[in-house]
């Protein structure tokens, strides 16, 4: 008979073959099945994607999450000029942006930003964005019905929205709107989404050189002054203006698309938020919990000594994804976690990231979503899918996941 051997002797990536994570394209409220299994059989796993060299620990329970995103030894800016394993060909995030820096830089962009995205500004917005879903719904129910959400109020409310809050011309939103759908999509190539980056970076100068003179009640004013008193350097203000309008045109858009599609199709769930309407800010956290937001995985860190993770040892120097999306699904957190459940009241969620590099858009993302939901279910009684579930077409190729239209009827 043999005998099972076993150590307790920490893992370490030495010999240890990663599992290749194809990133494939899921539609709906599909869970990554990789992720699924990873999460239950082996939570800290070498991981290697299509891009980049290597491979990269992926950590998925939701406590180890908390652990290595509050742990000051995992650096985002060692990541800059590392090509990491990644499910694109190019790194999203620009270096020198918020993403990829580390204390004491990454401090002093948090604090420039806090003051225009904190929660008081926030709601001091949400009264025009409540007249803004006004206008938009109206106008969807005078053009009747079907139409698709995603074109009559769900692109454009963020976009209005952040246009206000950054002093971006109506005008050019269009253009934001066309340079973004390249910069987040995984399907095109280096050439192409570095010209583009050249293009908004050049647009974002433009408008800065501009506002030097004619400064207007806004955040990017606010960052030029800032700028013009060396809190903040030229390439910074730049990727902070262009990382903020990517975010916020594309992840408000998608993720309240999906919000309508998940109640839509869970019409017990529906029912009961529209028989109590005061559920509606703990339904936008079980929605924020429970949506699979994204492929893959966001930005790496590394580490910059042996950390312990799990039963893992994380060497000095190797590099480390975590993800939310997991975490949110962690049957040691969240009872049935695979359920949608209005009425959860567990951990909060970790949709928008944890630590340090915690969302700047979380307040404004919970305000626009919970505006847009509440006027839509207000206005639209009787408001459902215009065509069965499986017939919505979902974004291919692209980082944030979501509907390409959502057609409904009243
Ligand atoms: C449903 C919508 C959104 C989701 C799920 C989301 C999620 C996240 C996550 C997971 C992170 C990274 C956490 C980490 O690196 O550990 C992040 C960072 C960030 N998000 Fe969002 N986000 C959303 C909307 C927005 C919006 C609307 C904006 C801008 C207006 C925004 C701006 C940012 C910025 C600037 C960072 C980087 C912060 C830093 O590195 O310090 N996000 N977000």
């Amino acid at each position: 008979m043999t005998e099972d051997v076993r150590t307790d002797a920490p893992r370490t990536s030495d010999g240890a073959t990663p599992h290749f994570w194809p990133v494939e394209h899921l539609d709906a409220l599909e869970f990554d099945p990789l992720l699924h299994r990873l999460l239950r059989e082996e939570p800290v796993a070498l991981v290697r994607m299509r891009f980049g060299e290597g491979s990269a620990w992926l950590v998925t329970r939701y406590q180890d999450i908390k652990e290595v995103t509050s742990d000051p030894r995992f650096s985002r800016a060692l990541t800059v000029d590392r090509p990491v394993t990644s499910m694109t060909p190019h790194v999203v995030a620009p270096a020198g942006g918020i993403g990829r820096t580390d204390p004491p830089d990454h401090t002093r962009l948090r604090r420039l930003l806090a003051q225009t995205f904190n929660r008081k500004r926030v709601a001091a917005l949400k009264v025009e964005a409540e007249a803004i879903a006004e206008e938009l719904v109206g106008a969807m129910l005078a053009q009747g019905s079907p139409a698709d959400l995603t074109e009559c109020v769900t692109g454009p409310m963020p976009e209005r929205v952040i246009g206000k809050l950054l002093g971006v011309p109506e005008d050019d939103l269009g253009r934001l709107q066309a340079w973004r759908a390249v910069i987040l999509s995984s399907d095109h190539s280096l050439e192409e989404s570095n010209a583009v980056k050249a293009e908004i970076a050049g647009y974002f100068r433009e408008l800065a050189a501009h506002r030097v003179d004619h400064p207007g009640d806004d955040l990017f004013s606010e960052l030029v002054a800032a700028r013009a008193t060396d809190e903040l350097s030229a390439p910074e203000l730049i990727s902070l203006a262009v990382m903020i309008v990517l975010n916020a045109l594309d992840q408000v858009r998608n993720q309240c698309s999906t919000m309508v599609y998940t109640l839509l199709t869970h019409p017990d769930e529906l029912a009961r938020l529209r028989a109590d309407p005061e559920l509606l800010p703990m339904a936008i956290e079980e929605l924020l919990r429970f949506i699979p937001q994204r492929n893959g995985v966001g930005l790496p860190r590394i580490a910059t000594e042996d950390v312990c993770v799990g039963d893992v040892v994380i060497r000095a120097g190797e590099a480390v994804y975590v993800s939310y999306l997991a975490a949110n699904r962690d049957p040691e957190v969240f009872t049935e976690p695979d359920r949608f459940d209005l009425s959860r009241d567990e951990s909060p969620n970790l949709a928008f990231g944890h630590g340090a590099h915690y969302c700047l858009g979380a307040a404004l993302t919970r305000m626009q979503c919970e505006v847009i939901l509440a006027t839509l279910l207000r206005r639209m009684p009787g408001l459902r899918l215009a065509v069965a579930p499986e017939q919505v077409r979902w974004r291919r190729g692209s980082i944030n996941r979501g509907p390409e239209t959502l057609p409904l009827t009243w």
